[in-house]
């Protein structure tokens, strides 16, 4: 498949390395030119682009960047994706510590997800963004395996949703359906699936014990 991943860093970095691995032809962006993801592409095969191109044809973006840079993408980003492309957002609002004060999160209760696609004028598809970089290379296991972990995966494109649950399944990891963009402040930060390494079991039960109101660490 052809996958655009924008930011190439903890997140960024290890889905391009897992997903050239099994043989997806990855463009991979940062905001500092594609001169300095040289490493990464040798490394990976992937091919370095300008984050305006990272898109183009694809059928899966990645949109994984800090939340406060989200707005300094480039306009039309996703513009030149294939029909129906499936746009994984992996981002977390940190207030305190990196994105500042975001007032229609706090004031207007949106998701964040739901933030994030109002400024890419797309639909997005809310996953990985409890799971800690280094699980993406380190803990990917068969299906079945009992030690499988399970990640939970919300949006409102249902077919959207389904690719980006099989490609997760291909990577090494069961998938929870956490209902809608609306829904996803149930995978937040400071939620009980947060971070939570387990299987699809209690990845259920951790989404229906989460609380609406957002924690005191993660309100600005
Ligand atoms: N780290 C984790 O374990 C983890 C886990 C789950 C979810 N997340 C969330 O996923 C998101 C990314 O986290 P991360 O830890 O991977 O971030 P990171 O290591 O800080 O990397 C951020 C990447 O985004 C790029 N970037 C920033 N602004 C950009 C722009 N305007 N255009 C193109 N690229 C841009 C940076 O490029 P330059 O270096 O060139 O500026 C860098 O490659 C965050 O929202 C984070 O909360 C992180």
């Amino acid at each position: 498949m052809k996958i655009g991943i924008i930011g190439a860093g903890n997140i960024g970095g290890n889905l391009t390395r897992r997903l050239t691995a099994l043989g997806h032809d990855v463009s991979v962006a940062n905001s500092r030119g594609p001169e300095t993801l040289e490493e990464l592409a040798e490394e990976t095969g992937a091919t370095p682009v300008p984050a305006a191109e990272a898109a183009k044809g694809a059928q899966v973006v990645v949109v994984t960047v800090p939340l406060k840079r989200v707005p300094d993408l480039p306009s039309g980003l996703l513009d030149g994706a294939a029909e129906g492309a499936a746009v994984i957002d992996t981002g977390n609002y940190y207030p305190q510590q990196r994105d500042g004060r975001i007032a229609a999160i706090e004031d207007e209760g949106l998701t964040e997800s739901r933030w994030t696609e109002q400024h890419l004028g797309h639909p997005v598809i809310k996953a990985f963004n409890g799971t800690y970089a280094q699980d993406i290379l380190e803990r990917p296991r068969p299906a079945g395996d009992p030690e499988r972990m399970a990640l939970p995966v919300a949006g409102d494109d249902t077919a959207a949703k389904q690719v980006v649950r099989d490609l997760i399944d291909e990577l090494g990891f069961d998938t929870v359906d956490a209902g809608g963009i609306d829904e996803s402040w149930r995978q937040q930060p400071g939620t009980p699936v947060y971070g939570l390494r387990a299987g699809a079991e209690a990845v259920r039960k951790a989404l229906t014990e989460a609380s609406l109101e957002r924690p005191a660490d993660f309100r600005g």
